[in-house]
């Protein structure tokens, strides 16, 4: 498992009584504890006049699992929404094969590429890159993140029987909680993806103001992924036709290793490293 410091500082809990065995489940598989509703409220109350930061609460509600700080004001719940929501209204209006991720990745009427995505986090980006066709295999190391994602698909995968659409992308979602290193490593060559997506976490902002409150607190979870250049290196030697790196528009060269070329957005850049032409 990869664990680091936040994991001391996070406990689970359940709105609603028949969500008891859901947390109970969870606590054991993250070897975290798991408290009551009548705890929550104390622990709230007193973290309301705390100096330090209390921590945070992995709760089941009606909505599913979501990451809340126990410092009820800090910010809203993290939580993971594919029929819902914002990437509903992405999947229905957001641009289709006109997108930047999906030029980046080479998706097109003629080509549906096999992605891994060795950085899934939340899993928005695979689900836009799911949502025109292709066939995604997400890894993610950081149980506290694998849990909410693994939540999220769950809960769309339910929805899908109401919205057969949502449904077949659904069925193109494959979650595995791995590191990516040791997942590249052992890959049989058969298995070699036609594209390679990695968007490891952007170094912290120095205005950090400006960083949405639950990207800070996702930021505090999840760490700096120091160990993303090598990642990319094992990458380059994975895959048929591209690996696509995100990176801030700011941000260096991941590993200081040149892209073919790169499609520059706002505030999101898209390096890509072309290996072979893409079919047509
Ligand atoms: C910036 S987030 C990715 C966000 C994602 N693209 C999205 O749309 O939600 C980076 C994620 O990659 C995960 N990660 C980083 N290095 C990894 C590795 N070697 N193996 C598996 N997961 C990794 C981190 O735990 C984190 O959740």
């Amino acid at each position: 498992m990869w664990l680091n410091n936040a994991m001391t500082s996070i406990k689970i809990s359940f709105t609603e009584s028949h969500l008891q065995p859901l947390a109970e489940q969870l606590g054991r598989s993250l070897v975290l504890p798991v408290i009551n509703a009548q705890e929550v409220d104390n622990m709230c109350r007193a973290a309301a006049s705390a100096q330090e930061n209390p921590g945070f609460l992995l709760e089941f509600d009606l909505h599913g699992l979501s990451l809340l700080p126990v410092k009820r004001k800090q910010h809203g719940p993290i939580r993971c929404e594919f029929d819902s929501g914002a990437n509903t209204h992405r999947r229905k209006f957001g641009g289709g094969n006109g997108q930047a991720i999906a030029k980046a990745v080479g998706v097109s009427g003629k080509f549906s590429p096999r992605v891994v995505d060795l950085t899934a986090g939340l899993g928005g980006d695979a689900f836009v890159l799911a949502s025109l066709g292709c066939e995604m295999t997400l890894l993610e190391r950081n149980p506290i993140v694998h849990s909410l994602l693994r939540d999220g698909l769950d809960r769309a995968i339910a929805a899908g029987a109401d919205d057969s659409e949502l449904a077949q992308i659904m069925s193109r979602v494959s979650l595995i909680e791995q590191d990516s290193k040791s997942y590249l490593s052992h890959l049989a060559p058969e298995n070699y993806a036609d594209i390679i997506y990695l968007d490891p976490m952007f170094p912290e902002r120095k205005k950090s103001a400006k960083a949405k409150k639950e990207m800070q607190a996702f930021h505090g979870i999840v760490g700096a992924d120091d160990d993303a250049a090598g990642l990319l290196e094992l990458a380059l030697e994975r895959a048929h036709f591209r690996v696509v790196v995100k990176r801030s528009a700011s941000a260096e060269h991941l590993g200081g290793i040149a892209p073919t070329y790169s499609l520059e957005g706002k505030s999101t850049r898209f390096d890509i490293f072309a290996l072979n032409k893409l079919p047509t």
